[in-house]
């Protein structure tokens, strides 16, 4: 019997399964009377390469969504392993209740172009102006511009490249918490010639 032949499927209802994502802090507020404040996001990402565009999925009743409804401005700050607790807690507390940043240990920074603060910690924080607002159902989906980006710059190599990858990036699946592992190929490897 050929190996495909004993794949068995079962058929599971429609719902969201698309995984890992990246659970990612992003930051808002900081500005119109605004506190800054941080909500967990596993539903990220890129949208559009030209200009560079990024999405992420909020339910109107966060306390977030009143915030970037309102300015219209916020920073995707990628966490590594060691903010992993605080994706956790910003994930189940309110900012309507806590002020996230004490509460979590981590320190907000200037932004380069837009007034929420980015996350000093992340290595890797995203500035996005809203472009729109699709009102999909249970989630609002940002669709934002990123204007500006800055990186940790510990991880740049000696070759001048970022090496996103050494500081334990984190994945999110079915509920749980994961640190990418092991690489095993990069972009096009399958279509280059081996190595004798
Ligand atoms: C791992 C993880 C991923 C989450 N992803 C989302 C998401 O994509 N969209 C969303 O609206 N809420 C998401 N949440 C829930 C919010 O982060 C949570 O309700 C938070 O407390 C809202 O904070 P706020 O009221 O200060 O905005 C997620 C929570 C966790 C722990």
């Amino acid at each position: 019997m050929a190996k495909r032949d004993r794949i068995e499927k079962q058929s599971w209802k429609p719902g969201n399964v698309l995984s890992p994502t990246p659970p990612v802090l992003v930051s808002c507020g900081g500005t119109g009377g605004w506190k800054p404040n941080m909500i967990t996001i596993a539903w990220a990402g890129n949208v559009c390469s030209d200009p560079p565009m990024l999405s992420i999925s909020v339910r109107p009743e966060r306390y977030s969504h009143e915030i970037i409804r309102a300015t219209r401005e916020f920073v995707v700050n990628v966490p590594s392993a060691g903010q992993a607790w605080a994706v956790d807690w910003c994930g189940v507390v309110s900012g309507r209740d806590e002020d996230k940043f004490a509460g979590a240990g981590l320190t907000p920074a200037p932004a380069l172009k837009l007034r929420p603060p980015i996350v000093l910690e992340c290595p890797l924080n995203i500035e996005c102006r809203v472009q729109k607002s699709l009102e999909l159902g249970s989630h609002t989906m940002f669709v934002a511009e990123v204007v500006a980006v800055q990186v940790s710059a510990d991880l740049m190599d000696g070759k001048g490249r970022f090496r996103l990858e050494k500081c334990g990036l984190l994945a999110f699946a079915h509920g749980q918490y994961f640190v990418l592992g092991r690489r095993i190929g990069r972009f096009g490897y399958s279509i280059r010639k081996r190595r004798r």
